[in-house]
């Protein structure tokens, strides 16, 4: 069973009257991965910074395994920090690097003749080796303990930063965009090595970045934010199949989002047509936002489609082609292995699971249509459109 480590409690943060924390609430297991996802500026950094000890919140408490630490400072916590711009000291050796903390002597509480008194404690010699051995080979640079980390890439750097946050072991590591400096390949690559590491040490990953694809790949909860609030918190999968809002819905991956009408339970009405969902617990004709993703789209003969458009633009893009479509003056993106030139008349189908049903919200209407794609946007769009209730009609059940 997992364990709750971490807990903020109706955390709020401002800097000069600016709310830039809005009542954050989140509890983090102990030995999970969760990653703080949102758009530069949305408070990531400065929730990572409070939990970090760095930043004491205007409001709200700090939990940690269920011993309230608002007062403790950072060093006092279990946890330790990778940052971005990892500081490596570039006159010492990757040993030295890693070593670094191992070295300053500790103050520890020990038993002396009944008594506990406080005294600094040195870690002996051999101990700080076996240990900085041991990180050395978990974060595979293993060999290059004589180095100076001027002469190493950007990657193994990093890896050097991560082994001397970990050698200290915390039993959380906080890391903030830690791979942001890297290249794409690099990236990827490092992905995978975090997410190995962070399985074999056993400990909690706190990670921040604003890379949906990142945040997908690596984590067990990713929590979306923006505007200093929590939009979702979930696991890739729910952030990705269920998304709460349209701000969620547009951040993780591409989205069509359009207008649309509960009409009953499982029925959603989009342009005057209704289409079969699995989405329930509507009020009657409720409006709501409609998600539908570019992959979940059949392309079908115009006649036979529940929706019929005009391809505007088509890109390809390996494993299949990025079609922009206009419906009605709507622009949705599809993705497809069908190829459709540009002008055809298509038309296309929707399985009831490719819908997904959101409540409306500060969000709506905002994002969703793909016009931006296409240079030849045109406002009137479809104009022979008229909405034809028979053919609506047969779409129920
Ligand atoms: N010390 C500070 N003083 C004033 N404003 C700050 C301070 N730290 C962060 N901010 C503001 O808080 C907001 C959130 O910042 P941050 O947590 O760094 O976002 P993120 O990491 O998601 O990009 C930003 O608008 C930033 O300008
Ligand atoms: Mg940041």
């Amino acid at each position: 069973m997992s364990k709750e480590l971490i807990r903020l409690s109706d955390i709020v943060m401002s800097f000069d009257e600016e709310v830039i924390i809005d009542h954050l609430n989140l509890y983090i297991n102990d030995k999970e991965f969760l990653t703080l996802l949102g758009p530069s500026g949305c408070g990531k950094t400065t929730t990572l910074r409070i939990i970090g000890g760095f930043q004491s919140p205007t409001s709200g408490d700090v939990f940690f395994d269920g011993v309230r630490i608002n007062d403790v400072p950072p060093h006092k916590r279990k946890v330790n920090t990778v940052f971005q711009k990892y500081a490596l000291f570039p006159h010492l050796n990757v040993f030295e690097n890693v070593a670094f903390g191992l070295r300053i002597p500790r103050t520890e509480a020990v038993e002396k003749g009944g008594r506990t008194v406080s005294q600094k404690v040195k870690l002996p010699k051999q101990e700080i080796t076996r240990r900085v051995m041991e990180m050395l080979e978990v974060v595979n640079l293993k060999g290059f303990e004589k180095r100076p980390v001027s002469a190493l890439s950007g990657g193994q750097q990093q890896r050097v930063a991560i082994a001397r946050a970990l050698v200290n072991q915390p039993k959380v590591l906080l890391l903030d965009e830690p791979l942001g400096a890297l290249d794409m390949r690099l990236r990827k690559d490092m992905q995978n090595e975090l997410k190995r590491i962070q399985q074999e040490m056993g400990i909690t990953f706190i990670y921040v970045t604003h890379d949906q694809e990142e945040a997908l790949a690596m984590s067990d909860t990713v929590v979306v934010m923006d505007q200093g609030k929590i939009q979702q918190i979930g696991t890739p999968e729910d952030i990705y199949n269920e998304p709460k809002n349209a701000f969620v819905a547009d951040f993780i991956g591409e989205s069509n989002i359009l207008d649309g009408i509960m009409r009953a339970d499982g029925v959603v009405e989009i342009f005057n047509r209704k289409f079969q969902c699995l989405d329930k617990g509507f009020s009657p004709d409720e409006p709501v936002d409609v998600v539908i993703r570019p992959e979940d789209v059949d392309i079908v003969e115009e006649d036979k489609g529940q929706l019929k458009g005009t391809v505007t633009s088509v890109t390809f893009k390996g494993v299949h082609y990025d079609t922009i479509v206009d419906f009605y003056g709507f622009k949705w993106l599809i993705q497809t292995t069908d190829f459709c030139p540009e002008g055809s008349r298509i038309g296309i189908k929707i399985d009831p699971d490719g819908i997904h049903v959101m409540k409306k919200s500060q969000y709506s209407g905002l994002f969703g249509d793909y016009s931006s794609y296409s240079e030849e946007y045109d406002e009137i769009g479809d104009a022979d459109y008229v909405p034809d209730e028979e053919e609506a009609e047969s779409h129920e059940e």
